[in-house]
């Protein structure tokens, strides 16, 4: 039996640190109410130069640093975005040229907002296990900011860009992804959206994230708690056997109250969502990359990433690291 073990971690966000006492000063806000509500103390935010392609190469570029494999011996790329640079080609495959892999692998990219991470790892699995694919590079990189409106109080506070990415690679011994799932309910749409189009040149609609945010609270709270309690259970194992619950890093409260839920104490939670707030498919895998370089995740570890989004998607993923 083949699996899919992660070899290796990348991470990357951009300089430009936007804090709450800036964001105090562009719209009706506080820094008070922004921690007490959601924990952020500080975002990054790319330069208009800046896109999601960058953020995802300078990730790649540290994750090979921590491996000994070449980025000729990638056999696919999956980039979970939801903020492409441009329309098409993929910026998976921008990423490709990026990184001078010239060989004809499979490149695309997938849009499953901030559980994209949990997507691709669950896709990569799926075709490792196949044994069609040996090494999958996957990355969650978001620019959420280009598509935020800097004069909305209820979004503009929440969110920051970045990039994370995995590199898997098959493997006959028993580790690496013991399981993943994934999931959609299309009812979520009206809750969460940035519902711009493209019709003939130009964007109609309101372009910017619009969010109802206890209702995606109240969502997230169920979906991660019945994801992480289905895919335990399935898979034989209680929370006391969990070393590290890695979240999807959007607001400390929703980490807080899941944690609570699931009986994880706090002191096993990776928490990243201070520094960089919700940076979308990049929040998993920050997190993860954070706790790996920290020295907090061991090898033999077993992990339980999360993450939820519009959509409504949400995913969970075990992995004895
Ligand atoms: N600063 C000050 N006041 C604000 C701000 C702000 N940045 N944003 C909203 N308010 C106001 C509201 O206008 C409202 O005022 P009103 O009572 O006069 O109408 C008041 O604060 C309370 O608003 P609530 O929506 O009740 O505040 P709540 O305690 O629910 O917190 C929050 C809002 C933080 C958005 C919360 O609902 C939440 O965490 N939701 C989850 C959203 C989320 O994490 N989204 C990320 C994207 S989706 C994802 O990644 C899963």
């Amino acid at each position: 039996m083949t699996y899919a073990k992660i070899i290796a971690t990348g991470s990357y966000v951009p300089e430009k640190i936007l804090n709450n006492e800036e964001l105090a000063s562009m719209v009706d806000t506080s820094n008070e109410w922004i921690l007490s509500r959601t924990g952020i103390k500080e975002r990054r935010i790319t330069t208009d130069e800046e896109k999601t392609s960058n953020l995802a190469y300078n990730a790649c570029l540290e994750a090979f640093k921590s491996c000994s494999i070449d980025k000729s011996e990638i056999d696919m790329i999956i980039l979970a975005t939801a903020s492409p640079d441009i329309i098409i080609p993929s910026t998976g495959c921008i990423l490709q040229t990026m990184l001078g892999i010239s060989n004809h692998i499979p490149v695309y990219d997938l849009q499953a907002a901030c559980s994209g991470f949990i997507y691709g790892l669950s896709s990569a699995n799926a075709y490792i296990k196949s044994g069609k694919y040996k090494n999958i590079l996957v990355i969650g990189a978001d620019t959420v900011s280009k598509f935020t409106d800097y004069t909305d109080r209820n979004t503009c506070v929440l969110f920051g860009d970045g990039a994370g990415c995995a590199i898997l690679q098959g493997t006959e011994e028993n580790t690496g992804i013991i399981d993943c799932d994934i999931f959609a309910d299309s009812s979520g749409i009206k809750s969460l959206n940035a519902n711009g189009r493209l019709s003939k040149g130009k964007v109609e609609g309101y372009p910017y994230i619009k969010m109802d945010g206890q209702a995606v609270y109240k969502m997230a709270v169920k979906n991660l708690t019945q994801a992480a309690i289905n895919i335990m259970n399935k898979n034989g194992f209680v929370e006391e056997q969990i070393s590290w619950f890695i979240p999807h890093q959007a607001n400390l409260r929703i980490i807080e109250a899941v944690a609570a839920n699931l009986s994880f104490p706090m002191e096993k939670v990776i928490i990243t969502v201070d520094k960089h707030g919700n940076t979308s498919a990049a929040s998993v895998p920050l997190a993860l990359d954070f706790a790996v370089k920290s020295g907090k995740i061991k090898p033999g570890d077993l992990l339980l990433l999360e993450a939820v989004g519009a959509g409504f998607t949400w995913g969970a993923c075990l992995v004895k690291y």
